[in-house]
């Protein structure tokens, strides 16, 4: 066939593609699709039709075979047409000073710059058709990236459509702001979850995640700094961040116009001290001639352009000595350990207590009561040791060893195998667990009992008023109006908030209980499988792996906690109090996420047998059926489907891959 055909036929392909893609995503992401399902059938029709007829144009990364699940197996790679660039990093004023005369006299006088804050997450670039978002790819090497439009599309601040119906391609940073790293690290700590390490590492790691509901979870912030190609350029560095900004995109406010070394050298002073304050972590910043027509005459190196340079700030740590190594007891028992230190300034505040994680890292670095060590902030409130400075190591410093008893009760400490935390065993009979314990039971997320904080916590385990999260239903306003700094106003308060957290649906009370790896999330999933709490009590291992989501791990945790008396008896006690034991309707959207759904499952599915996953879609309120017909509203298709997905696509039926299915069936579709 002629060329020009070719050329034509793929792009049609293309374009198919793409509006699949940007349906699927308005369909299944966002719920919010554009058109009927007819004209999306249209579309899917027209590109099957392509691929049937000319099997060898077929796209690569054509989204009629990732809906059949071939996504799952990794990333599709994309080629970039211009390289994706790194910079140049300059150490020092000195350095600034060469950088600058140098465009200066390429210039042939005054150079103007756009300084802009080097944001640390990961470089991404996005297309755009017409206005529409199309893709978005890593970096990779710089010539090929990985198509993660999936887990981008998933960014509150990404626009899917721009204010114009431009076609252009933009460079910009994936990131998690700091707050959200927080408040991820807090709600895994609740589940008993290990901690991610630093923001950017979580950045990374949950843009490359196969599954985007986990990214959608992690909750990703963006901002875009560059306009690599446009249908209408631009002649200044800082035009494209306006333009960009006026498009709909989020650019990071603070890009600064200057002109001359020392206009550069106030805004790397301002930033080396204000960095703390921005809501995301900054490793430096960027210098870019603001000329664009004259950058592109100066060019590239092979790696990184040769107008623009980054300045990378020293990592911030400080020397200091640990007065010594103390442990604290969680809710779960587990003994953490930190460093009280003798206080040093850090990134502009005082420092005296530095995170030590847990024994594994004691043990890597080697740290010991009386080391001088280098601390660091991590994108956490508390800093943490990153190295021992070995010289200064005072004489008679000894290994620091867990000891064998719990520091607060004086019950028996444990290393869980597997796991790098040491643990008291004595549970609920141990002050520091049941402190932790009610903390959490009345916590926002949990409960959600105002007044019930640390303090009052404290005061009430001292007064000897409650032993365990029950004991809380049967406080009297009139014995805590006796207590110190309580009057008779706080006193009413606080018992009326107990008495309104009654009615807490189940998934709170679940969440609550503090149950071992059953954070917020897998405690809707357990409410909204087991409806009551007898049931979910009563749930063997198998009943508690049989629901999606639940592994052995959650299962196991369950089980365990239910099979303990003490927490039995202080169930039976909630229920007299007259706790809701069950899931209120309305907090339930999806009871029956399935209902109206008549489904075939077709191929390998990796988180269910087949049969596993016909139970699923029948405790779903769905129908399973053996044969595709016009009565099947969807196909589940996992690895190597058969001729079922052949069928469906005849007859219009949409498909759905196993990601989808595991959406659908937690009744999160449109979240
Ligand atoms: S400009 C040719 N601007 O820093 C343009 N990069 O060390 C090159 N980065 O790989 C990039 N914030 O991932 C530019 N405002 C910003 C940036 C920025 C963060 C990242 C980017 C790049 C790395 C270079």
């Amino acid at each position: 066939m002629a060329e020009p055909e070719r050329e034509a036929v793929v792009a049609r392909m293309r374009h198919l593609a793409e509006a699949i893609r940007y349906h699927n995503h308005l369909y299944y992401d966002l719920d919010q699709p554009e058109i009927t399902d007819a004209e999306y059938d249209q579309l899917v029709q027209e590109l099957e039709r392509l691929e049937r007829l000319y099997p060898e144009w077929k796209l690569p990364d054509s989204p009629l075979t990732s809906v059949g699940g071939q996504a799952q197996e990794g990333f599709v790679p994309v080629r970039f047409a211009q390289p994706v660039l790194s910079l140049m990093n300059l150490h020092d004023r000195d350095e600034l000073e060469e950088f600058v005369r140098r465009m200066e006299s390429e210039a042939n006088g005054a150079a103007a710059f756009c300084a802009e804050l080097k944001i640390d997450g990961l470089s991404v670039i996005l297309f755009y058709e017409q206005g529409r978002f199309v893709r978005a790819a890593t970096r990779g090497d710089g010539l090929v990236g990985e198509d993660v439009t999936a887990n981008v599309a998933t960014i509150s601040e990404l626009p899917l459509r721009l204010r114009e119906p431009v076609t252009m391609e933009v460079r910009g940073e994936v990131y998690l702001a700091r707050s959200r790293f927080r408040a991820l690290n807090a709600e895994r700590e609740a589940a008993g979850l290990p901690r991610l390490a630093n923001p950017r590492n979580a950045a990374a790691g949950s843009l490359r995640q196969l599954d985007p509901e986990i990214t959608r979870e992690r909750r990703l912030s963006l901002f875009v700094y560059e306009i690599r190609s446009a249908s209408e350029p631009v002649r200044f560095q800082h035009q494209a961040l306006q333009r960009l900004s006026a498009l709909g995109f989020p650019v990071e406010p603070h890009w600064q116009r200057c002109q001359g070394v020392d206009s550069l050298w106030a805004y790397v002073t301002r930033w080396q001290n204000q960095r703390e304050e921005l809501d995301f972590e900054t490793d430096g910043l960027v210098f870019k001639l603001d000329d664009l027509d004259l950058a592109r005459r100066l060019g590239n190196t092979q790696k990184a352009p040769r107008w623009a340079m980054a300045f990378k700030f020293p990592p911030e740590e400080a020397l200091t000595q640990i007065r010594r190594i103390v442990l604290s007891v969680g809710r779960t028992g587990t003994l953490t350990p930190t460093a009280e230190l003798e206080p040093v300034r850090l990134a502009g505040t005082q420092v005296s207590r530095a995170s030590l994680h847990n024994a594994d890292i004691i043990a890597a670095l080697d740290v010991r009561e009386g080391d001088f060590v280098y601390v660091r902030k991590a994108g956490e409130i508390i800093p943490e040791v990153v190295r021992v400075e070995f010289s200064l190591r005072p004489e008679g410093t000894r290994p620091f060893v867990f000891p064998e008893r719990c520091p607060v009760c004086g019950g028996e400490v444990r290393r869980v195998p597997g796991e790098a935390a040491y643990r008291c065993l004595n549970g609920m009979a141990c002050p520091a667990q049941i402190r932790e314990s009610l903390i959490h039971f009345g916590s926002r997320a949990a409960m959600d009992i105002e007044g019930l904080g640390e303090k009052t916590v404290d005061l009430l385990l001292a007064q000897g008023m409650v032993h365990d999260v029950s004991d809380l239903y049967q406080l009297k306003a009139e014995a805590l109006a006796a207590l110190p700094r309580f009057g008779p106003v706080l006193a009413q308060k606080l018992v009326a908030n107990i008495a309104a957290s009654k009615e807490r649906p189940l998934s709170r009370l679940i969440f609550a209980l503090g149950i071992r790896f059953v954070g917020e999330k897998v405690a809707q999933v357990l409410a909204r499988h087991f409806q009551h709490m007898d049931r979910l009590a009563a749930a063997s291992r198998e009943e508690l792996t049989a629901v999606p989501e639940i592994g052995d791990k959650i299962a196991e945790s369950v089980r365990q906690f239910f099979e303990e008396p003490r927490n039995r008896a202080v169930l039976e006690k909630l229920k007299g109090y007259g706790l809701r034991m069950d899931e209120p309707a309305e907090a339930v959207p999806a009871a029956a996420p399935l209902a109206g759904q008549v489904l075939v499952v077709t191929g390998t599915l990796s988180h269910f047998s087949r049969r596993e996953a016909e139970e699923a879609i029948v405790r779903a309120g769905g129908e399973v059926s053996s044969s595709v017909s016009r009565r099947t509203t969807a196909v589940v298709a996992g690895e190597k489907p058969g001729s079922k997905l052949e069928r469906a696509r005849e007859l219009g039926v949409p498909v759905w891959s196993e990601a989808e299915f595991l959406r659908r069936l937690r009744g999160t579709t449109g979240a």
